[in-house]
């Protein structure tokens, strides 16, 4: 079954847009294994919107850009199979892509033949040009269905962004991730925004379905095709802790060749991203009584399988601020004898036990995630 846990992989779109080719794709595969994606945990290796011709061949088909991939896609797909990752690549529910290139509307059904035929396991399926006359979430049954029945396993990521009522039917559709948020750009106010805008919705964020509040821009530095500006290197932190806390696929947007150390390490905190990868798959929910008081700094727990939780604290203000969560407020009562073991997963060390409540101090956009175990005082 696909999406046990939240897909984990890599974007083209985020720093390339339309300057996509089988050279670069090769060579983004290469260094993946080399720096060590691959055993964290990043697995598919996705080409995102420009990589067709602009009109689909006499046969109906669709046709690879001659200049960008001129061996075809099934020999990319066979070089990124060769190095243990998983192939992705993009469509539309329209008759043309966002970036203008011809959708699968009328002809979902063949494209994902063709799909399955290059040896694709990953599809993103956008929202752009689409008929009035057909509702959003038909778009995406067609699509499902003929995934479905290709004769190969893909992933199915819905980018339904702006589609009306998306909680309520994207399952339906067999989408195993949906984006119901704009697309972000590598700057602090879009990365808050997006996950201010998600800390309300933990319940339509589960196994096989997951919430995707769309693509990492952790080490892009302002280098890239989305939004400009930059982030630090703190602020990168954070946005990674939101989106592992709260269930979203990770999909890294950078150049993964020109990684320095600080994005690597950001990257594959393995004890991070355990609290992305947990399979019981429960999204982070917000806390609103640590709030009181402490108005920007927003208190995330995220019920972990084994009975731990993961606890994160995100100043998303830009003034320095306090955190503080009372456990009552998670389910422990008062004077129980018990107490929580923290494990800051950022410094990498455990910081004590605490009976009734933690407090921590923020600088702006800075955050502070633990690892809490319950033991007996
Ligand atoms: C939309 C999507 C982006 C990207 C572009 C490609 O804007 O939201 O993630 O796929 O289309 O054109």
């Amino acid at each position: 079954m696909l999406a046990h846990t939240p897909p984990m992989g890599w974007n083209s779109w985020n720093t390339f847009g339309e300057n996509i080719s089988e050279k670069l794709i090769k060579e983004i595969a290469d260094d993946w294994i080399e720096l060590g994606l691959l055993d964290a945990g990043y697995q598919y290796l996705v080409i995102d919107d420009c990589w067709a011709e602009k009109k689909r061949g006499k046969d109906g088909l669709l046709v690879p850009d001659h200049n960008k991939f001129p061996n075809g896609m099934k020999v990319v797909s066979d070089y990124v199979h060769s190095k243990g990752l998983k192939f992705g690549m993009y469509s539309c529910v329209g008759t043309m892509t966002c970036a203008g290139y011809p959708g699968s509307l009328e002809h979902e059904f063949v494209d994902a033949e063709t799909f399955a035929m290059w040896g694709v396991d990953y599809l993103k399926y956008d929202y752009c040009y689409k008929p009035h006359h057909i509702p959003g979430h038909i778009l995406y049954k067609r699509m499902g269905m003929a995934l479905k029945n290709c004769g190969r396993d893909i992933l199915f990521s819905a980018c339904n962004w702006g589609a009306d009522d998306v909680y309520a039917w994207i399952r339906s559709t067999g989408a195993h991730m949906y984006r119901s948020t704009g697309d972000i750009e590598d700057k602090w106010e879009s990365i808050r925004d997006i996950a201010l805008s998600q800390m309300d919705k933990d319940c339509y964020s589960a196994s096989h379905c997951y919430n995707d509040m769309d693509m990492l821009v952790v080490g892009m530095y302002g280098k890239g095709n989305v939004g400009r500006g930059g982030c630090s290197d703190e602020e990168y932190r954070t946005h990674f802790s939101l989106w592992c806390m709260m269930n979203s696929p990770l999909m890294i947007g950078c150049d993964i060749r020109a990684m320095n150390r600080e994005t690597v390490n950001i990257l594959t905190n393995k004890e991070i991203i355990a609290l992305n990868q947990d399979p019981e798959g429960r999204q982070a929910y917000l806390i609103e009584r640590g709030n009181i008081g402490y108005n920007n700094v927003k208190v995330l727990v995220k019920p972990i399988s084994d009975g731990s939780f993961g606890i994160g604290f995100f100043n998303m203000g830009d003034t320095d601020a306090r955190g503080s969560l009372q456990f009552w407020d998670i389910g422990l009562p008062s004077l129980t004898g018990y107490g929580f073991k923290m494990r800051d997963l950022w410094e990498h060390e455990d910081i004590g036990v605490y009976k009734e409540n933690y407090t921590c101090d923020l600088k702006p956009h800075h955050c502070k995630v633990f690892r809490a175990k319950l033991v007996k005082d």
